[in-house]
């Protein structure tokens, strides 16, 4: 069969809501858009792990510590699921890997901020993670198979982290004066950036149309960035923080919030490597990874005397 009929067929089955499989033929430009995008978002849960995972030992209860640490290993998890999905496209992991260590990989924009106090980690469950499932839940029902498949247990553990975010945010604002600030400084702070990290506007997301014409990405990010802020303000004012955008307004007739302008230059700025700690979480990633070698050598080894014994037995 020619390539030309091959991409009939293969756009005739995503248009008839089926999924597309690691060995089913596909355009080369889809291999390398489903590379690029979900390696990116392998790399964001593990370098995600860094700000939160500096919180364990400072956490203010045992119980916060207990759920902080399973968020964490979860994040730990979901880039597992993430890399084993991406290597279905014929990519290795030490590839991937290497290209996030030498800084020539993306991840979220998000992960370059820091975490300055506890309410940060109820800020990130509350805005990052909510901001995450918005677009996941739609990547959920995506064309590529293995990927698709992983968003769905990967946003059930995501809405876990969400609302344990939310809860530490409302005892913090519902707590002492001091507290109830402490959290109302995280929110402006992650506020904007969490409504970056959706991406950037429609107007300048070069890969969107072509993803959302594979059914990659089902909707826009602009689209989806409206439906987070339409879930959160609400929140916000349940609890009492008001959200840090003095143009923010809801229109009666179209029955969305209208928010203030968006600081796209600091966006491009951050993914360009120019965030608040771009250098430190490479660096600490770079670390880990080394600390770590003796582990995936034991465990290759490991299953390398499994299989001998096997083919001995
Ligand atoms: N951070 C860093 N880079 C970003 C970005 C962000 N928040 N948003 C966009 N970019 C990059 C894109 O990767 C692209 O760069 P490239 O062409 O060099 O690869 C460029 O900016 C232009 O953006 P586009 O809108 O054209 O890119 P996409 O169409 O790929 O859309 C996206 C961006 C919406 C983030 C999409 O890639 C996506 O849905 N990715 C999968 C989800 C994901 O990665 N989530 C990470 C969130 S963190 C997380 O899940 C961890 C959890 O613990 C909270």
């Amino acid at each position: 069969m020619d390539d030309k009929k091959q991409l009939e067929q293969f756009e005739a089955k995503i248009a008839a809501g089926l999924k597309i499989e690691p060995k089913d033929w596909m355009p080369e430009a889809y291999r390398k858009q489903l590379i690029r995008m979900m390696s990116q978002h392998a790399h964001s849960e593990i370098v995600g792990m860094l700000p939160e995972g500096n919180w364990i030992t400072r956490a203010p209860s045992l119980r916060r510590k207990a759920i902080l640490l399973a968020k964490v290993q979860d994040e730990a998890g979901h880039g597992l699921y993430l890399y084993s999905a991406t290597e279905t496209l014929g990519v290795d992991r030490s590839e991937l890997l290497e290209q996030l260590h030498s800084g020539k990989a993306k991840y979220s924009s998000i992960f370059n901020y820091p975490t300055l106090t506890w309410a940060d980690i109820g800020a990130i469950g509350w805005l990052v993670d909510g901001a995450a499932i918005m677009n996941q839940t739609a990547l959920a029902r995506g064309s590529y198979g293995p990927y698709s498949r992983a968003m769905v247990k990967i946003c059930k553990e995501e809405s876990f982290h969400n609302r344990q975010g939310y809860e530490i945010m409302m005892n913090l604002a519902q707590g002492t004066p001091e507290q109830k600030e402490m959290a109302q400084d995280a929110f402006n702070r992650w506020w904007w950036p969490s409504i970056m990290m959706l991406g950037p506007s429609d107007d300048k997301s070069p890969n969107s149309d072509q993803l959302m014409r594979w059914k990659v990405k089902m909707e826009s990010n602009d689209a989806i960035r409206q439906r987070f802020i339409d879930r959160t303000v609400p929140q916000a004012e349940f609890i009492g923080l008001k959200v840090p955008d003095a143009d923010l307004k809801f229109n009666d007739v179209t029955g969305h919030y209208e928010h203030g302008p968006i600081n796209w230059e600091e966006f491009f700025d951050v993914i360009k490597g120019n965030g608040p700690c771009n250098a430190k979480r490479i660096k600490d990633r770079v670390e880990a990874d080394k600390k770590g070698a003796w582990v995936r050598e034991a465990a290759t080894a490991y299953a390398a005397k499994q299989a001998k014994e096997k083919l001995v037995a």
